[in-house]
């Protein structure tokens, strides 16, 4: 099949990538010359494990190609993605000008029959703006679909080639033919339904996973208050088949590209259609109070920060992944710095692209031990793998003491880390 991918952004490439990979004839499209540039040579612009190797793989079978002209891309493809980026607007709700102004562009170029995906996450209606806008600009008979992506950054690839299901949302036959065929070697697990539908559970899983993250918090906070602990209950209730065990992990709140912006879009949607007394709200407000509620606990703990030097390991906002948006160090380093700490800091992927949103006076090192020396607290701030078997002892005699060690993703057990001198701060324990 032939297929235009617009937008190269983690989405856009993780997705050419796979269908290429599958035999298809793909043509990513961008209007950032130098991401094309860069794309064109195999080299992907941020981090993402697996992702270079079959980019790589799939350019040299010639599946695969990048430009920056719509002409190019489109007037040749049977099915167009437009996976370009929504920022929020002002109100919160989804920004759509870069897929509105991508509808107007691929409009001239696109062929007899063609079928216009949208993969870009956009409120539930977005279909028929982007037909109209397309319907004004071309004589060609065209149908439009939503196909709501749910890949996880760290593990996209796998993700893309491995999804849970994929949700097609059309109604028209042929336009669901093609689409379920294309799919077909990923998954059997394809369920056919309104755009409207696909485009709400692409809102809904996230929402509820990210209410699911601020459900258990809340639950660490009571239990910080009991002396319960929070990764004992999480065993109590998650072996209740309806609960499940998986994705539970108290923290520092969930960050990333995707839940604190699309619970805030559900939000202002829901204030939109006059549904103003909404949960919504609600889990985005808990989880934005949430580690200025901690960084209050932890100053207490310590004595306050004023003179005190802080390692922080982790900089992303989730291990294999170098992408920082809403990452936990642009909230708690700041405030480090603010209440008077001197912040060193690591990252196993992401101390370039943090350097920048960090204020300068953080200095950085590779080596997690080499971060800790004559520090008084090290703060655990992302699970990388790299971070789960740390010395204590190496640490105990590298830091000042008394040694705070704050886990902020509970990972590991306290009384390991007390053994060596440490005072052990977890979340909901
Ligand atoms: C999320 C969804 O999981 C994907 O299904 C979806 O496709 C994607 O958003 C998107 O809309 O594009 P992602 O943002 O890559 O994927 O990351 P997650 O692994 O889901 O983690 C999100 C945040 O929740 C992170 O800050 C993570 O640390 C936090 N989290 C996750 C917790 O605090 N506790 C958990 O138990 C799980």
């Amino acid at each position: 099949m032939k297929i235009a991918c617009i937008g190269t952004g983690f989405v856009g490439v993780v997705t050419s990538a796979v269908f290429a990979k599958l035999g298809h004839q793909v043509v990513g499209l961008d209007i950032d010359e130098a991401k094309i540039k860069s794309l064109s040579q195999g080299k992907v612009p941020f981090f993402e494990p697996d992702l270079e190797e079959i980019l790589q793989e799939t350019l040299a079978s010639n599946n695969l190609s990048f430009t920056t002209s719509y002409q190019e891309a489109i007037s040749q493809a049977e099915v167009v993605f437009i996976m370009v980026g929504t920022p929020s607007a002002p109100d919160g709700q989804a920004d759509l000008k870069y897929v509105f102004a991508a509808a107007k562009d691929l409009a001239p170029y696109l062929q007899e029959k063609a079928i216009v995906v949208i993969k870009s996450t956009v409120p539930p209606g977005t279909n028929q703006k982007v037909a109209q806008i397309i319907q004004k600009l071309t004589s060609v008979q065209f149908t439009t679909a939503s196909v709501p992506e749910f890949l996880k950054e760290g593990s996209a690839v796998h993700d893309t080639l491995h999804p849970d299901r994929v949700l097609i949302g059309a109604t028209d036959p042929y336009t669901i033919e093609v689409l379920t065929k294309l799919h077909q070697p990923l998954t059997n697990k394809i369920l056919v339904m309104k755009p409207e539908s696909a485009q709400m559970a692409k809102y809904s899983a996230n929402t509820y996973l990210a209410q699911r993250i601020t459900f258990i918090n809340q639950i660490a906070n009571l239990c910080e208050k009991n002396g319960a602990d929070v990764q004992e209950v999480i065993q109590g209730i998650g072996h209740d088949k309806r609960i499940g065990l998986h994705y539970w992990y108290p923290g520092l709140g969930y960050g990333g590209s995707c839940f604190p912006k699309d619970v805030k879009e559900i939000a202002a949607y829901s204030k939109s259609v006059g549904e103003t007394d909404s949960l919504f709200i609600k889990i985005d407000e808990l989880n934005e109070n949430r580690i200025p509620r901690l960084m209050e606990k932890y100053n207490q703990l310590v004595g306050g920060f004023t003179g005190k030097t802080v390692a922080v390991l982790g900089l992303s906002f989730k291990p294999n992944t170098n992408d920082i948006r809403e990452a936990p160090a642009l909230k708690v380093i700041p405030w480090l710095i603010d209440h008077g700490a001197q912040v060193r800091a690591t990252d196993p992927q992401a101390i370039e692209v943090a350097r920048s949103h960090l204020p300068s006076q953080v200095t950085y090192f590779n080596d997690p031990y080499e971060t800790a020396k004559t520090s008084h607290v090290l703060f655990h701030l992302i699970e990388w793998s790299d971070y789960s078997h740390l010395d204590f002892k190496r640490l105990a005699q590298l830091m000042h003491q008394p040694a705070y060690f704050i886990d902020t993703r509970n990972q590991y057990d306290p009384q390991l880390v007390q053994q060596h001198g440490f005072t052990y701060q977890g979340v909901g324990r």
